[in-house]
């Protein structure tokens, strides 16, 4: 079983680099396929948290390797930055961290267009993390982007960063009156960081294929989730890549069949941050609950996340556009004391339920869910390792989901930490 693929099932922050950093003591390699510097994962262990932005969840087990692939936009001030703030702590990235040559670049002004766009009234405001994935996104499906291997030939480099300034230039001034840096500094800007950039930057396909045909265990690591995928997602209120399971295909340059398991990361309730449709959102006590026992503030930008109840619409959905074989639910201690827990079971619109995903933003965002109720418990789960040690209505819970999902869970999430786990299977 050498390759899975790991996703957000939901609008992203499900724990996912909780898991992949638990799952990634049996591999290999840990690659991230999509995204740039709006992830954040979070990490905790030894009393210590960390957040990773762009480096693969994996990368504080020293003996693993980590790639960013072709997918993932870097942006290298960003990427510079969090290598240092890792080296800092006494984790060695040399020869562990690789990142692709083809991977495309954000340059400052994806982000002026990216914080213009969101300004600006006539626009429909997505509510982005302002990091200029959009619109680096947008340059690479133009085929104007400036990507990582540009870097070895500073020629070639300047010649398209030019067209680019120039082109950047008059578009951003008669918008939104903004006035890029010149052209000379942003090059300074990029140069300053290629040395550190190029010591790491490989040929990561190749780099895959040859694991891959070593028989090596290889973690493909989303970003986001499924609803905010591009396509998939809740569009337009999504981000600008494929964060569900067919992404790290080809954000990796890994063959669809090289993919022997896709695994999706499930939170025991919803959260959403920025703007589109949520039908489960709760602006009621319970959501006001939900947020302050989960914590659930944005790792990356610190904006609180809307909470709601778990959508097995949602659920089903993900599973279905992944293909996913089993599931991993995470944050159900933030479930304790609740006295009762609602699942969306489907949406009402206009008299009509839909079981599954509808296009139509307006039927999602005008829907209403239908629920069924579950007894809550009043025990404290926080931390607990084994599934029989959970108290009785969170195994009904928990079986209950499975069932409305028709998916096993392979894990279930007791608490931030790595140990804070239920293991009831394993993946290699
Ligand atoms: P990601 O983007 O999917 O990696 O998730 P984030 O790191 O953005 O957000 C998940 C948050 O929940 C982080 O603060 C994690 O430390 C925390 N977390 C993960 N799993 C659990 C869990 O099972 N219980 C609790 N209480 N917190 C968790
Ligand atoms: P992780 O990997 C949650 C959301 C933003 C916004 C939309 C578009 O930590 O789960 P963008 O900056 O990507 O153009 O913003 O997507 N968003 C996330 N929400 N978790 C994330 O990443 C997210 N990355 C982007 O809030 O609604
Ligand atoms: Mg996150």
């Amino acid at each position: 079983m050498p390759v899975a693929v790991i996703v957000g099932m939901q609008w992203g922050d499900e724990g996912k680099g909780k898991i992949i950093d638990l799952l990634a003591e049996n591999a290999d390699v840990v690659a991230r396929y999509q995204g740039g510097h709006n992830a954040g994962h979070t990490i905790c262990f030894n009393e210590k948290q960390f957040v990773l932005h762009l480096i693969p969840s994996g990368i504080f087990h020293e003996d693993k390797l980590c790639v960013i692939g072709n997918g993932v936009v870097v942006d290298p001030q960003a990427l510079v930055a969090e290598m240092h703030q890792l080296e800092e702590t006494g984790i060695n990235l040399q020869g562990r961290l690789l990142i692709s040559d083809r991977a495309n670049i954000i340059m400052p002004y994806h982000g002026t267009s990216d914080k213009g766009r969101e300004s600006e009234s006539g626009f429909q405001k997505i509510g982005t993390t302002g990091r200029g994935i959009g619109p680096s996104y947008a340059d690479k499906i133009a085929r104007a982007g400036i990507r990582i291997c540009d870097l070895r030939d500073e020629a070639y480099l300047t010649e398209r960063l030019r067209a680019n300034h120039d082109e950047k230039q008059k578009i951003l001034k008669s918008l939104y009156g903004t006035e890029l840096p010149g052209f000379n500094s942003l090059l300074d800007e990029l140069m300053s960081h290629r040395e550190t950039i190029l010591k790491y930057t490989a040929d990561t396909h190749i780099f895959l294929r040859d694991q891959i045909a070593q028989g090596k265990h290889i973690l493909c690591e989303g970003a986001q989730g499924t609803m905010l995928d591009v396509d998939h997602g809740t569009y337009p209120f999504v981000t600008s890549s494929n964060s569900t399971a067919g992404g790290a295909c080809t954000g990796l340059g890994i063959p669809p069949t090289k993919v022997d398991r896709v695994l999706g990361v499930i939170k025991a309730y919803t959260t959403r941050v920025g703007e589109g449709p949520f039908p489960t959102e709760l602006s009621d006590a319970d959501g006001e609950r939900l947020g302050k026992v989960g914590h659930e503030f944005g790792a990356t930008t610190g904006r609180p996340r809307r909470c709601g109840w778990f959508d097995a619409v949602v659920a089903r959905y993900g599973v279905h556009i992944n293909g996913v074989d089993a599931l991993i639910l995470t944050k159900v201690d933030v479930l304790d004391g609740f006295k009762t827990i609602k699942v969306c079971t489907g949406y009402k619109y206009k008299g009509k339920v839909f079981p599954d995903m509808p296009a139509d933003p307006g039927v999602m965002a005008n829907c209403e869910p239908v629920y069924a109720e579950f007894d809550g418990w009043s025990e404290n789960t926080v931390g607990i390792q084994d599934h029989d040690k959970l108290p009785q209505n969170a195994k009904d819970y928990i079986s209950r989901l499975s069932d409305l999902v028709e998916t096993p869970f392979m894990m279930i999430s007791t608490g931030p930490d790595r140990e804070q786990t239920i293991q009831r299977e394993s993946l290699f």
